[in-house]
């Protein structure tokens, strides 16, 4: 990271907002962020670094391309990192279509509006940019037995937010193929840390567990999914950026593949050394003392992938990459900060929706 500009889309959002702040603490880079603030988008993920001098913010669609275009001739970016999205399956199986517009029409406005800057810009600028896709293993849809899958495996998404971002890392492996178009694209597993919206599990789960209210398991709780720390994540995105080569794929996987009920266990067994439930007042309200008895099977969710597991060996043997945040420590890490920020998920707990079930596909 020199003292170059980055454009980070979505960079309001969970994975956003850290890797802002990563790219904030170290080097002397710019951060433009360009967002819209969705529900899931919110400006105090970035308060803490609003006096700095060196961080950007301009609230807007990536499907406006007057905006974008204006974004990117102001700052001139040498990176432009790729997160802005809808990103809860859940609600693309309510409805798919802002998944559509955002993530498929987004991807494609947004590599209009870079390619209209290369062509703007002078060789060496054109040489050193790089646009990084950040997509998901969600693409590979479900992976069965004990494999984990490389970046050849084939694309089977099942659900519309997969499915969405399918498509775009499509628009974006034929923008290099075509136009020569210096993109990387990576695909990781599920992320978990500060400043993630309460939908997502984790995040879930723990404030439910404060708060006293049904942890939610869907179906059997059997699904495996791989939990990527934010930190290694973001990571890994600015190694692409940097050392990447344009037109390739990186997987990005911790190898810590749990069952979501074995998580939900998890969760509970670290709040209860912290603030055991026999202490809560809200389990005591419930006539429950201890935060697992909270725990309900409901209906599992239609098309839901019973397994992702991805192989991260290309970008650890090519870049370098190592996961270095373990699942023990990452989740101490995350409940302490929601522990020390409820002001901040309150806030976000507000929304009209709260406890209602989503993705129930009627
Ligand atoms: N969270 C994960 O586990 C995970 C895993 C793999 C890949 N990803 C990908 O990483 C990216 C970021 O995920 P996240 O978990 O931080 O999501 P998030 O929902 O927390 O944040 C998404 C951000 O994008 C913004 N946004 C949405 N639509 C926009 C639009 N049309 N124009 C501009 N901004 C818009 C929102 O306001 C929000 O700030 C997404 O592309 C997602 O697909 C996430």
């Amino acid at each position: 990271m020199g003292n170059e500009t980055i454009l980070v889309t979505g960079g309001a959002g969970f994975i956003g907002a850290n890797l802002v702040g990563i790219l904030l603490a170290g080097g002397q880079a710019r951060v433009v962020v360009l967002d819209l603030l969705t529900y899931a988008g919110n400006l105090s993920n970035l308060a803490g670094h609003r006096e700095n001098d060196r961080l950007f913010f301009h609230r807007a669609d990536v499907n406006d391309s007057e905006a974008v275009d204006r974004i990117l001739a102001e700052h001139r970016p040498s990176q432009v990192i790729h997160l802005a999205a809808e990103t809860h399956v859940d609600r693309s199986i309510d409805d798919p279509e802002p998944f559509v517009r955002s993530n498929i029409d987004g991807t494609f406005s947004l590599l209009q509006a870079c390619r209209r800057h290369l062509r703007d810009s002078g060789e060496s600028s054109r040489e050193r940019f790089r646009f990084v896709h950040v997509s998901t293993d969600e693409v590979y849809g479900s992976i069965d037995g004990e494999a984990a899958c490389d970046e050849a495996a084939a694309f089977a998404p099942n659900s519309p937010y997969a499915a969405s971002k399918a498509a775009a890392d499509h628009l974006v492996r034929a923008f290099h193929r075509t136009y020569r178009f210096p993109a990387i694209i990576t695909r990781s597993s599920n992320n978990f840390g500060p400043f993630q919206f309460p939908e997502k599990l984790i995040p879930l789960i723990l404030l439910n567990c404060l708060e006293g209210r049904d942890l939610p398991v869907y179906g059997d709780g059997g699904q495996v999914r791989d939990w990527l720390h934010v930190d290694d994540h973001c990571r890994g995105l600015l190694l692409a950026a940097e050392e990447g080569k344009p037109g390739r794929e990186y997987n990005l996987g911790a190898g810590n593949l749990t069952t979501n009920l074995e998580m939900v266990h998890r969760i509970c067994g670290v709040l209860e050394k912290r603030m055991p439930g026999a202490e809560n007042e809200a389990l005591r309200r419930r006539g429950a003392s201890t935060y697992t008895e909270l725990i309900r099977q409901v209906p599992d969710r239609p098309g839901h992938d019973r397994r992702y597991a991805v192989d991260s060996g290309r970008i650890e043997t090519e870049l370098g990459w190592r996961c270095s945040v373990t699942l023990d420590q990452g989740l101490e890490s995350t409940i302490a900060w929601y522990l020390e920020n409820r002001e901040w998920w309150e806030q976000a707990q507000s929304r009209p929706d709260r406890g209602e079930r989503l993705g129930r596909a009627t």
